[in-house]
């Protein structure tokens, strides 16, 4: 493992390199614990560049076997090689000239899933961001870009599959019981875009034909017998790119495109040129074993990484503090391309309930960091909410202040004027500001200042004038590193309501822009003033979540209850209902911490239970209302000295007021939205489900017994239902018998299937209360438990310090000091997944004192463990300060 070495990288500090690649052609002779690796790399010095400067390549734990230029062994006195370097000396001063480099590796000891690795029996590749420098040594940065050519040798019986990015070549037997196979990616990348994948897999294949009339040959390899669970990913491929084509222009650019799913993998998937590589829970999917939002899951990542060949691989970026430049922009189309496939409102309110659950808390907490970061110290922990969903706000808001049209414009200049480059966050700013015209200086601190913005507002109507006086401030918390901040470009959606529910156009603004229903809040401070206003108005700001802020504004539980009646824009009645919630759940929580009764405002739950049975509103829109803001959501709103047991009590006592309020109606919608005649996946069948499901789990809080959701449990024809139930019964009666014997009768039938098996350790590791840990604990001995994958890991540890704030975070510590515990030991294994784990520490200082003393003690006795990584001493040291 590589321990830390507490070097920092500056942004500021970017240059070029001082040679340029121009081909990269490697040979892999795999075996499972000696692979042995030719690259031959041809340089040249770049022109300008110090004609005395040596060649320096990147390497992590290599060894090298032997090295030539231009095809002679080298003198050793013109080298030095460590573990994680290769320097050379005394080189051209502008010819080409050839380094062959070769490196013995040992995949079946790669335990981090860094760089070539084993998984079930496959070799397979995962090179972002610094993976490729474990295979050879190398130029690992993604500026370097240059055509690969990739032959591969392996035993046939064991590996009748060999393949790597861009087209294949051709292949052939190799000496007794070998072959070979050889591919060409004539598009110039990067290594962290490289990949390789052998072993023995079925397949699913069909085609699609691009817009020019180009056939491509589309494969998805998964295990032997699990082809037909490949069938809704290839659905969402050829969706994705037929929607890539409409939407962006964006045509593919090889004759194959392939997709490998592998059960061990530290993220989601991996965009690799021509040939992804899946998290195969990402993949995989039925029916039988796979929810309504497994289905979501897998055709958002399909779309997400095929939509990076545009905007990642054709256009990359020129550091990793760019990163945003691809996972911003990727993740906003990903979820354009949902909302054009799905519900966009529904889609809207799922994103903006992610956004503030997971990127809030970063933003607001010891890890924040500004979309395009400027210092590192392991680029691994800056793939964040922040860098991703922030990124896509980021996007969003440019598409809002530009328009649809603008937009665009502005996208086809940065495809334009940048493929086959690797740029940065300035030169896709730059797009926009040429297309347009739009001076986009003051909007581009949403990529350098961190932190939430808080925007305060009030308003006051002068009937006598006709006028609405909107009163705004905004204000950027500190931030590490960043004390003071200077105020946003803050688009604003914004409209007015009438007392008849129609929507007011007003005759003019004053001391704003305001056009096409966008208030462009720029200053600390801002007063609006809307002319030709006949009555009061209820105001709607930040109508479909415009802007990623936090808004202080004080309405009425009529107002909002006026807008989730009226409001034209449904995000914007979601969140007035939630806006109705939120003062509700946050005194239920001091009210219990007090040991008082809790009791609920009966405007909120009067509307809620309209909105649910208002048949003019879709399902699953719905479903999203009865969904209350979660226990994180609830402490994230409290903001501090927070009590996990008071917050728990004091939503259920709330849930128990609606439910019992809601009786009839919930029973009504229990009945009534079962969907018959088969499964289909569909959004709208989706909708129905969830929003029967949401139905039980009110039915069930209203009856205090189990046996409706086991009835529920026993009547399930697919997963999302079944999974639903057993939910209910654990966490609602996690004591009763009917409980036992559901979770025993789902382990036996699921537990030859892996990730169904996950959401039996997911569920439990959800129960509320003290009793968790010792759960966790014990299923963590189970057969079914494989301490090595990280899906099972995740699952278990992952939602346990994640999701289920009762039980970890009781009382006593313990379940922060067993997470300690946890991080090291799988730090010595996978320092990627450790630290990706301990971030669900982040929001310790929040915590009420004597838990937060707890969760310290916790945090400093992963500090002064011997040999952290560099992932786990970088978040666990930014954690603490
Ligand atoms: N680029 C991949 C994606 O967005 C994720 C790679 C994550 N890499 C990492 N080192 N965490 O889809
Ligand atoms: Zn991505």
């Amino acid at each position: 493992m590589r321990t830390d070495t507490g070097q920092v990288i500056h942004l500021a500090d970017y240059r070029p390199t001082d040679f340029v690649l121009e081909r990269v052609d490697l040979t892999f002779e795999l075996d499972p614990t000696e692979t042995k690796v030719e690259a031959r790399l041809i340089f040249h010095r770049r022109p300008g560049a110090d004609i005395t400067a040596p060649i320096v390549l990147d390497g992590d734990e290599l060894t090298l076997a032997g090295l030539l230029f231009d095809q002679v062994e080298l003198d050793p006195s013109r080298y030095d090689a460590t573990p994680e370097s290769l320097t050379v000396r005394d080189l051209p001063e502008s010819a080409p000239f050839e380094l062959t480099i070769t490196t013995i590796i040992n995949p079946e000891a790669n335990t981090q899933l860094m760089g070539l690795y084993r998984t079930g029996g496959i070799y397979c590749t995962q090179c972002e961001a610094e993976g490729f420098r474990r295979i050879t040594y190398f130029p690992d940065r993604p500026d370097v870009l240059a055509p690969f050519t990739v032959n591969i040798i392996a035993d046939k019986d064991t590996n009748p599959l060999l393949l790597s990015n861009g087209n294949f070549l051709g292949g052939a037997g190799y000496g007794p019981g070998k072959h070979f196979a050889a591919w060409f990616d004539p598009h110039p990348k990067p290594s962290y875009l490289f990949a390789l994948v052998a072993g023995d897999l079925g397949v699913v294949e069909d085609t699609f034909t691009t817009v020019s009339g180009r056939d491509v040959v589309l494969k998805i390899y998964v295990e032997h017998g699990k082809e037909p669970r490949a069938a809704y990913a290839m659905d969402a491929l050829k969706r994705s790119m037929a929607w890539d084509e409409e939407r962006f222009g964006r045509e593919y650019d090889l004759d194959i495109f392939m997709i490998v799913a592998v059960s061990d993998f530290n993220m989601g998937a991996m965009e690799n040129k021509g040939l992804n590589v899946f998290n195969d829970r990402y993949i995989l999917a039925d029916p039988e074993t796979a929810t309504d939002a497994d289905y979501a899951n897998i055709e958002t990542v399909i779309a997400h990484e095929y939509f990076h060949n545009w905007t990642g691989n054709r256009i990359t970026c020129r550091d990793w503090f760019q990163l945003c430049l691809k996972e911003g922009l990727t993740v906003f189309r990903d979820q354009e391309f949902t909302s054009d496939q799905r519900s966009r409102p529904v889609k809207r309110i799922a994103d903006v309930r992610h956004l503030k659950s997971e990127q809030f808390p970063e933003d607001g907490g010891p890890l924040a960091h500004p979309v395009r970061p400027t210092t590192y110290r392991e680029i691994n922990n800056f793939y964040t909410r922040t860098v991703y969903e922030k990124g896509s706000e980021v996007t969003r808001m440019i598409a809002t202040l530009l328009g649809r049209d603008g937009f665009k414009k502005g996208m086809d200049l940065y495809f334009d004027r940048h493929d086959g480059q690797a740029v940065t966050i300035e030169d896709f700013v730059k797009c926009f500001e040429d297309a347009s015209g739009r001076d986009l200086t003051q909007f581009s601190l949403w990529y350098h200042q961190a932190g939430t913005p808080l925007v305060t507002a009030s308003g006051s109507y002068d009937p006598a004038a006709g006028s609405f006086t909107l009163s705004l401030e905004q204000m950027t918390p500190a931030t590490p590193g960043q004390s003071s901040k200077e105020p946003m470009h803050i688009p604003l959606s914004l409209a007015l309501f009438g007392e008849n529910g129609g929507k007011i156009a007003p005759s003019s603004v004053e001391g704003a822009e305001y056009a096409g229903e966008v208030l462009h809040l720029t200053g600390r401070t801002q007063t609006a003033v809307f002319h030709g206003v006949g009555s009061r108005p209820v105001v709607s700001i930040n109508r479909s979540f415009s802007a990623p802020i936090n808004l202080h504004f004080d309405q009425s539980p009529a107002d909002l209850a006026h807008l989730a009646r009226h409001e034209t824009d449904h995000f914007a009645r979601w969140q007035a209902l939630t806006d109705l919630a939120l003062p509700n759940l946050l005194k239920a929580a001091r009210d219990a911490r007090d040991g008082k009764p809790v009791a609920c405002e009966p405007t909120f739950v009067e509307t809620l239970i309209a909105a649910a049975a208002d048949e003019s509103l879709e399902p699953a829109f719905r479903a999203q209302a009865l969904a209350l803001p979660s226990e994180s959501d609830i402490a994230r709103e409290l903001g501090g000295n927070n009590d996990p047991d008071a917050i728990h009590a004091g939503r259920q006592a709330i849930l128990k007021q609606i439910a019992d309020a809601g009786k009839n109606v919930f029973a009504g919608l229990y009945a009534a939205m079962a969907t018959s005649g088969g499964f289909s996946p569909d959004a709208k069948s989706a909708g129905l489900r969830a929003l029967r499901n949401s139905a039980l789990t009110y039915l069930a809080q209203a009856e205090q017994t189990p046996a409706r959701a086991k009835a529920a449990f026993d009547a399930a024809d697919n997963m999302t239902d079944l999974s639903h139930a057993l939910t209910i019964l654990a966490h609602r009666f996690p004591d009763s018998a009917e409980t036992s014997q559901a979770l025993a009768a789902f382990r036996d039938r699921f537990a030859e299937n892996a990730l169904v098996i996950d959401k039996w350790f997911t569920i439990q590791a959800g129960i509320p209360g003290a009793q968790a840990l010792d759960r966790v604990r014990g299923l963590m001995e189970n057969p079914l438990f494989k301490r090595t994958n990280p899906n099972r890991m995740r699952a278990l540890v992952g939602t346990f310090a994640f999701a289920n704030p009762t039980g970890f975070g009781r009382a006593d510590g313990e379940g922060y000091r067993f997470l300690a515990g946890q991080i090291l030991e799988i730090d010595g294994r996978n320092p990627q997944l450790a630290a990706r784990i301990l971030t669900s520490m982040r929001s310790w200082r929040s915590l009420e004192p004597t838990r937060a003393d707890h969760a310290r003690s916790a945090l400093i006795e992963i500090e002064r463990a011997p040999d952290l990584s560099t992932d786990v001493r970088d978040i666990v040291e930014r954690t603490l300060k």
